[in-house]
């Protein structure tokens, strides 16, 4: 496995820990509590993310564009080739979680950027995450946690906490209304938290952004996924990716003022003008599990100057949980 080079190791633990130290303690909720929560809700596998966990490395430039550069300092949008470190994988914290399904898929991104500077995300196939505070999150979770004598969750729990917390449900609604994706380079990826873009004048505009994907999006029928099976995502990602047809617009969607800018569970009002800041082209998957992806977590408040984070409770709630998966996954052996 290629491992990180140590001073870009360094620079990003360095970039984790001010984050941590810059968030206020109200935004926590105990990691370890997390992800403990996590394993007892879906199963300890033991070396895999604790979500995400059917994933692959992929490897990709990306490249800035002038509207980007209006709008922000970031030099990911000087107009140079970045080196990107990507990971796409299926939603959940089963290795083994079908492809065919109407489930999430993650497209995971690290910008390398200059100055060893480091631009990592987390974007996920819906405009919407499935709670709006890390409570409500680990609330949902708890209601999610198989009964040891049934090993099912019990109904009863599950509708009393969703009746009480509707949010919870918009991301399950969303994905059942979607065909199954035909491929992880066909689909749309939403960064769902808002972050804030500040350009040379120190003007800051916040937005929402989509990865999408530049041949369009692709979907099979129902038939179609039953015949492609569980595992075809990966074959499927390579050969696009070889033929160079793996290319995604990183678009942002501009709020306007009053626009709710601090919700994961709340898209922008529809046709808020959409700008394209670059475009994000995958060159190489890797072969087999190995990568340099594995060794590494995305932590969405690894920022660079010039793009800041918004006040979205669930954007600062998730570095600390990152950090521990990546730590436990790192002891047991990581796998991916
Ligand atoms: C408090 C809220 C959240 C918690 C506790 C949480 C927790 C986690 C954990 C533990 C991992 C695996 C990390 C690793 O081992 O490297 C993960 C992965 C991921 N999460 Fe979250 N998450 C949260 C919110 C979100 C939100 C709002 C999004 C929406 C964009 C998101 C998108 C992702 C993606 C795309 C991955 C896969 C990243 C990869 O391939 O490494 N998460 N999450």
């Amino acid at each position: 496995m290629k491992n990180a080079s140590p001073a870009r190791l360094a620079a990003s633990t360095l970039a984790v820990a001010a984050v941590l130290s810059s968030l206020p303690a109200a935004a926590q909720v105990d990691p370890n509590r997390v992800i403990d929560q996590f394993e007892a809700t879906f199963g300890k596998f033991e070396g895999f993310r604790r979500s995400g966990a059917k994933g692959v490395c992929a490897t990709g430039e990306f490249v800035g564009s002038a509207e980007g550069r209006a709008l922000s300092v970031a030099s990911a949008f000087a107009g140079k080739p970045v080196p990107v470190l990507a990971r796409f994988s299926v939603g959940g914290a089963n290795p083994n979680a079908p492809d065919n399904a109407r489930s999430q898929r993650n497209m995971a991104l690290q910008f390398n950027l200059t100055a060893g500077e480091t631009w990592q995300m987390g974007n996920i196939s819906a405009p919407v995450f499935g709670a709006a505070t890390p409570e409500q999150f680990l609330g949902r979770l708890q209601s999610l946690q198989p009964d040891p004598a049934t090993k099912a969750a019990d109904p009863a729990k599950v509708k009393a906490f969703a009746d009480a917390n509707p949010e919870v449900l918009l991301q399950g609604r969303y994905f059942a209304g979607q065909a199954v994706p035909a491929s992880f380079g066909a689909v749309n990826y939403w960064g769902v938290n808002a972050f804030g873009f500040v350009n040379a004048k120190g003007e800051k505009q916040f937005g929402k952004w989509i990865f999408e994907p530049v041949g369009g999006v692709q979907t099979l029928t129902d038939d179609e996924a039953k015949a492609q099976g569980a595992s075809f995502l990966f074959a499927d990602l390579r050969q696009r990716a070889a033929a160079g047809s793996v290319a995604f617009d990183f678009n942002l969607e501009l709020a306007q003022p009053g626009d709710k800018i601090d919700s994961a569970v709340t898209p922008l009002p529809a046709g808020r003008k959409k700008v394209t800041l670059g475009r994000l082209v995958i060159k190489s998957v890797s072969p087999d599990a190995t990568g340099e992806c594995v060794a590494i977590t995305y932590i969405p408040t690894v920022l660079p100057k010039g793009v800041e984070p918004s006040a979205d409770p669930m954007l600062a709630a998730r570095a600390a949980p990152y950090a521990v998966g990546l730590g436990r996954r790192l002891t047991e052996g990581t796998k991916q």
